[in-house]
């Protein structure tokens, strides 16, 4: 066994674009990426890497997973294997242990890192308020140009990194700290010519602070307009900026109620300094699942408010598809004639914030407004369009008292009668469910019209059960909130699965979710079977807003086709693939 703290950090550190890249060459797709299935003979690419969640999948032969997955297949490794060889890609030395077996890796010591930037901040923050003119005139940046006052600075522990390539190494050094564990930290670097140098010069300085109070990295400003703007630490092995967010330390005291989300450190300081305490930032990047779902173990409701340009408000659409995707409530805020919620404050004060807060417009104004100000209302078709904008808007939340507020909202801003859009409603609810049945339907066909089923052999003595299972499978490998709600709700048993593949994977992530760790396939399962996994999750991606309702069918499916104890005959489908399995084993023999 290797060690999954060892495993995480590898994958961590192995992004599956370049990995695949060594192998296949790749073409952007939207925001994924395309070529021909190393694994596979084909003329048209159906091999897609998923930077998202660093995955891939090949459509046409159904190997997909992460990239221990493409190393197995490729490398034809076992996984421990696989893990050393990437963990050689990484950096991070996995060695076996003779005595047991087993595989462990280096062990990082992390107090020591955490002490190393404790030690790194305070270096800093010490050097802003040295007598020299330099650092006046970084204490002046922030006390004048961003009007913060002693006690914000104090607060966030803000510094100054001096305009030297040694100073810092050498005062750290002299604290015994060697320029290897400073370049590990990205606290130094060093030159191709091997000289080691200070990685932030002549900045102002933010610690990011974790959760639990730890220095984990730092960004650091420049104080005119020269580029980059922004230095932020690159990940090391204490810090993962797409897990963590700036000020969470703070905010988690104060946000239960909700929380409010910036694009910049300096809008978090200027919401906290004003007595918004519970604004925190992501690090330089756009928002990731994780760092959703770690708000959502915060806060109920999330109030976004990006930069008023267009790249930032662009951004407010795309976080709050992440956020409503854990389950937290969204708001959106507009920032009126100011470009950030730092410079509104400055100019307007924090009352006109409040109110802004208390104005911010939900998920579903937010898309209402943006809807009706691409349309001109006065003319008759555009306004139809604009209706049947809305009412597909509406159709795609699942809970019909939801969709009825939202009804009438239109209603009275369209002086439409609510009867008459309740049932273009109604009709378009309708289509989409035909239409997502009919997919399932057609997705079950086909797999049964191939060649017997390899990987799943139950899969076709009762397609619509597997199915069932299949969404059960997806569903729970993407969406936490159903792994909950399933697994400590007892919805399930493995008796309730009749595929012996779709039970295995059943019993796993139950496993995993009762003793507190992700799944890892790779360490339990084929790669195709691992495959068979990544698809289910694909097919079931876009699941977010009425993933409940088809959750709850597929389990109450299963329970009932499971409670007539036999798996033929639960239906046409099941009847005409035991007729086509029939006929070919008579062909057969
Ligand atoms: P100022 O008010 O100009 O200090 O910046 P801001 O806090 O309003 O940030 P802005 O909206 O410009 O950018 C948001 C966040 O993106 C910043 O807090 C940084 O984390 C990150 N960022 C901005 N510019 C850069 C850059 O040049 N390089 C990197 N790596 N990150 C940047
Ligand atoms: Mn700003």
């Amino acid at each position: 066994m290797i060690s999954r703290d060892v495993v995480d950090e590898i994958l961590d550190r192995t992004n599956i674009e370049d990995l695949v890249s060594g192998y296949v060459s790749l073409k952007r797709a939207g925001s994924n990426l395309k070529g021909l299935c190393p694994f596979h003979s084909e003329k048209s690419p159906s091999f897609t890497v998923y930077p998202r969640d660093n995955s891939f999948y090949c459509f046409g032969c159904g190997i997909g997973g992460n990239a221990i997955t493409f190393v197995r297949q490729i490398e034809h490794m076992d996984y421990p294997d696989a893990v050393v060889y990437l963990g050689k890609r990484a950096g991070i030395t996995v060695v076996k242990d003779a005595a047991d077996d087993a595989y462990n890796a280096k062990k990082i010591d992390k107090s020591r890192f955490y002490k190393m930037n404790v030690d790194a901040a305070k270096y800093f923050h010490s050097c802003l308020f040295a007598k020299d003119p330099a650092a006046q005139n970084a204490l002046r940046y922030f006390t004048e140009a961003r009007g913060l006052s002693i006690a914000t600075i104090r607060h966030f522990g803000l510094g100054f990194a001096p305009d030297s390539f040694d100073a810092f190494g050498n005062h750290m050094r002299s604290l015994g700290y060697s320029y290897d564990e400073l370049v590990e930290g990205f606290l130094c670097g060093k030159s191709e010519r091997g000289k080691y140098y200070d990685a932030f010069r002549n900045r102002v300085m933010f610690p990011i602070i974790d959760v639990s109070g730890n220095v984990i990295a730092f960004g650091g400003r420049v104080m005119d307009d020269s580029k980059p703007k922004y230095k932020n630490s690159s990940d090391t092995p204490v810090f993962k900026k797409l897990r963590n967010l700036f000020a969470l330390n703070y905010a988690r005291h104060t946000c239960s109620e909700n929380l409010i989300l910036c694009e910049g450190y300096m809008d978090v300081i200027a919401l906290h300094a004003a007595g918004f305490t519970n604004a925190v930032a992501t690090l330089g990047t756009a928002i990731t699942s994780d760092q959703a779902r770690l708000m959502s173990r915060y806060t109920k409701r999330v109030i976004i408010t990006y930069d008023a340009d267009e790249a930032g408000q662009k951004a407010a659409v795309r976080a709050m598809g992440m956020l409503s995707e854990v389950g937290l409530e969204v708001s959106v805020l507009k920032i009126p004639d100011a470009k950030d919620p730092d410079e509104f404050i400055k100019k307007f004060g924090k009352d006109k914030f409040r109110l802004l807060i208390e104005n911010s417009r939900s998920k579903f104004e937010y898309n209402m407004e943006r809807i009706l100000s691409k349309y001109n209302l006065d003319a008759q078709q555009e306004r139809i369009n604009a209706l049947k904008e809305l009412v597909e808007f509406i159709s795609t939340f699942y809970s019909e008292v939801e969709r009825d507020v939202y009804i009438q909202a239109v209603s009275k801003q369209l002086n439409i009668p609510f009867a008459a859009l309740k049932n273009d409603v109604s009709s378009q609810v309708k289509k989409r469910q035909r239409r997502f049945l009919k997919e399932e339907n057609q997705k079950a066909i086909r797999q049964t019209q191939g060649f017997s089923d390899k990987v799943n052999p139950d899969f076709a003595k009762a397609p619509s059960v597997a199915k069932n299972e299949e969404t059960v499978i997806g569903l729970l490998s993407l969406f936490e909130n159903h792994q909950k709600k399933v697994f400590e709700g007892k919805l399930l048993t493995e008796n309730d699965f009749y595929t012996d593949l779709n039970r295995r994977i059943f019993i796993y992530l139950r496993d995993c979710y009762e003793s507190g760790i992700a799944p890892n396939l790779d360490e339990n399962f084929s790669t195709e079977e691992v495959g068979r996994v990544t698809k289910m999750k694909l097919a079931r991606m876009d699941l977010t807003e009425n993933g409940d309702a088809v959750l709850e069918e597929a389990i109450a499916s299963l329970k009932s086709s499971m409670q007539k104890k036999s798996a033929e005959g639960t239906s046409t489908m099941d009847a005409l693939t035991s007729l086509i399995e029939r006929m070919r084993n008579s062909t057969d023999n």
